[in-house]
């Protein structure tokens, strides 16, 4: 399983790195927010996909992998009409996309959230009893938003793996982590977590980039954390992006 990370601010101009239904798909989005975000996230899984399959990453040959969606809005690659045979998941928060990509066609989820304020009314109401305990038990100086936002974005990774998203009830998805306390500490280091559901336990980890905190779960396999593939930008680093807030409407 391998992982990479792209900023806005490398997002190639033009639409040449596109293909001719992403740049359409594009062309529709009328808030700014809503195509950057769907551009960033088409930039950091065609580079991941170029690096894993040894593709060069510049836009003609970007151009020629596609990374579409299924009817229920799962990601899927298309390498020159091709589809590839691996799963990959997607994800972005304030200007940085994830991209994870599987050693195979088992569904994995990626999810990347900034530690930010949750209130207790969002605890109750999207967290199980399980995990709200683990939220109240959180120390450190960030520990209640941090936990909080850990659980959150492994849910989301386990809805991804499950292709329901957030159509799910996020209570039928438990996150199990060992040592929440510690995503107040920004490590870098992936730790281990688990999500039980319905369909089975799932493998997954987590770790804290600075004011990031990202997540992995995979339907099987995950006996070792995702490996970044070269030139990943560093999340540790990233500052929050929102360049959409002074031009909301694509002009
Ligand atoms: C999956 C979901 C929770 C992610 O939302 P989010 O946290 O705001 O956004 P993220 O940046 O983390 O993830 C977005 C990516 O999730 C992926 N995704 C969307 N739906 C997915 C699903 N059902 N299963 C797996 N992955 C999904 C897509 O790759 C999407 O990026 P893309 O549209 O550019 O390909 C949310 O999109 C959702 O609940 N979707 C299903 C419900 C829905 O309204 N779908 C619209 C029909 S297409």
């Amino acid at each position: 399983m391998q992982w990479l990370v792209r900023g806005e601010s490398q997002v190639p101009r033009g639409h040449q790195w596109l293909t001719a239904t992403e740049a359409a798909r594009a062309s529709t989005m009328r808030y700014t927010k809503r195509r950057n975000e769907y551009l960033l996230r088409r930039y950091a899984g065609k580079c991941a996909v170029a690096a894993v399959v040894g593709h060069p990453s510049d836009a003609a040959s970007l151009g020629r992998i596609a990374v579409l969606n299924r009817v229920t809005g799962a990601p899927y690659v298309e390498v020159d009409g091709r589809t590839l045979d691996m799963d990959i998941s997607l994800t972005d928060r304030a200007g940085w996309a994830v991209c994870l990509v599987g050693p195979d066609l088992r569904a994995v989820g990626v999810d990347l959230e900034i530690v930010e304020p949750r209130s207790d009314g969002f605890v109750r109401d999207f967290l199980t009893p399980a995990e709200r305990e683990i939220v109240g038990g959180a120390s450190g100086s960030d520990g209640h938003d941090a936990a909080a936002n850990l659980i959150w974005s492994a849910k989301e990774s386990a809805l991804k793996v499950l292709r329901t998203g957030l159509r799910a009830d996020t209570r039928t998805v438990e996150v199990v982590v060992a040592e929440p306390s510690s995503v107040s500490r920004r490590t870098s280091q992936w730790q281990r977590l688990s999500v039980v559901s319905a369909a089975g336990t799932f493998p997954g980890w987590w770790r804290r980039d600075g004011v990031f905190v990202l997540t992995v779960v995979a339907a099987a396999g995950l006996a070792d954390p995702p490996q970044a593939l070269p030139d990943s930008a560093d999340l540790s680093q990233a500052e929050p992006v929102h360049s959409w807030v002074d031009r909301p409407l694509v002009e």
